[in-house]
């Protein structure tokens, strides 16, 4: 399948092979991404990002990776500094902003609103978020770390015990993420939230229809146990403001929670952001410096994620390879001062 000048508004369109051509493209695209190398495939290419809900990660790394590929950015954040402030619909901005630039990154808080705006024009439209709907760019990535993870540490991507923690009836991420583990096999996936915020059926359903186990949990401490994969989400409180969620401490995934229950060699992901205020019960910070830990892997992999994604949309995928050569500019050997430990024994 082509993914040039399709939209990308779901993980649907995502299948196996696909997927594992996109993690090719972007093991090649990492040396540009940690700025050891350039590629200019998309000098002259304007990319605009619009986002019209709070957001660090998805704007700023698909920024950075439209910038890498050597192309430009014009971006805009907030509903209040736009037209549509004075009564524009999505429609017509839609069709204005796609004049300016050859692909749209778009944020929004409602589920329609992206596929209303990609109705209205030929460029590329990319799903940066759409309410409590899908945030496929997201799956994209974490599927890409996680497959690096599984390989560092011998194991397949098939056959695997993965949980999901949170809230996933409104966490984005984990619905795009579930159409995604699904298109590999044999998976058991532990649903793990307390019973207001479960998983949608349809995904639950369709998962079961491709042939996995799902099962579901309210406990961390149960739901948790012998799994490959720990990924745990935010309590998406800015889509229930009025009601009252049971969300105890026993969702407050720590070091002893993870030791005492998951596999050793359990890898433990969240996309971001943590909730850190007091009573929050997300993902604690005592992980930081454990090599289980895989949050700012997962993070640094957007950049080559995103970067393969751009490139195949607008058609110079087969270009990058020939187009490499290195950087001269400064850069550490890794990140963060807690990413040693891991850095020290892989080369990564
Ligand atoms: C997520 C989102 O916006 O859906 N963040 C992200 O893009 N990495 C998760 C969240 O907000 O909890």
């Amino acid at each position: 399948m082509s993914l040039i000048g399709k939209h990308i508004l779901s993980s649907d369109l995502f299948d196996r092979e696909e997927l594992e051509r996109l993690f090719e493209l972007a093991d090649t695209l990492t040396p540009v991404a940690r700025g050891r190398q350039i590629t200019r495939v998309l000098e002259g290419a304007v990319m605009a990002s619009l986002f019209f809900e709070a957001s660090t990660r998805t704007r700023l790394s698909c920024e950075s990776a439209f910038l890498r590929l050597g192309g430009g950015v014009t971006s805009t954040t907030g509903s209040g500094i736009m037209s549509i402030s004075k009564g524009e619909s999505l429609a017509d901005t839609s069709r204005v902003v796609s004049g300016y630039c050859d692909l749209v990154v778009m944020r929004h808080p409602e589920v329609d609103a992206v596929h209303e705006f990609a109705a209205a024009t030929n460029v590329p439209v990319i799903n940066g978020g759409n309410g409590a709907g899908e945030h496929p760019t997201q799956a994209l990535l974490d599927m890409f770390a996680l497959h690096r993870e599984f390989a560092r540490t011998d194991r397949t991507m098939d056959g695997r015990r993965i949980a999901l923690v949170g809230d996933l009836r409104h966490g984005r991420t984990v619905h795009s993420l579930m159409k995604l583990i699904s298109r590999y096999e044999d998976m058991t996936i532990v649903c793990v939230a307390p019973e207001s915020l479960g998983m949608p059926e349809e995904l639950v359903e369709l998962a079961e229809s491709r042939g996995h186990r799902v099962e579901r949990s309210d406990r961390p401490e149960t739901g948790l146990k012998d799994a490959d994969l720990v990924y745990t989400t935010r309590l998406q409180t800015e889509r229930f403001a009025d009601r009252p969620v049971p969300y105890s401490d026993a969702f407050r995934i720590d070091k002893a929670l993870v030791s005492r229950v998951c596999r050793e060699d359990a890898v433990v992901m969240h996309p971001l952001p943590r909730d850190g205020r007091p009573g929050s019960n997300d993902l604690a910070t005592d992980l930081n410096d454990d090599p289980r830990l895989a949050i700012f892997r997962q993070t640094d992999a957007g950049i080559p994620m995103r970067m393969a994604l751009f490139a195949s949309v607008l058609g110079v995928a087969d270009a990058i390879p020939g187009s490499l050569r290195p950087a001269t500019w400064y850069r550490p050997d890794y990140t963060g001062p807690d990413d040693a430990p891991f850095y020290k024994n892989v080369a990564f």
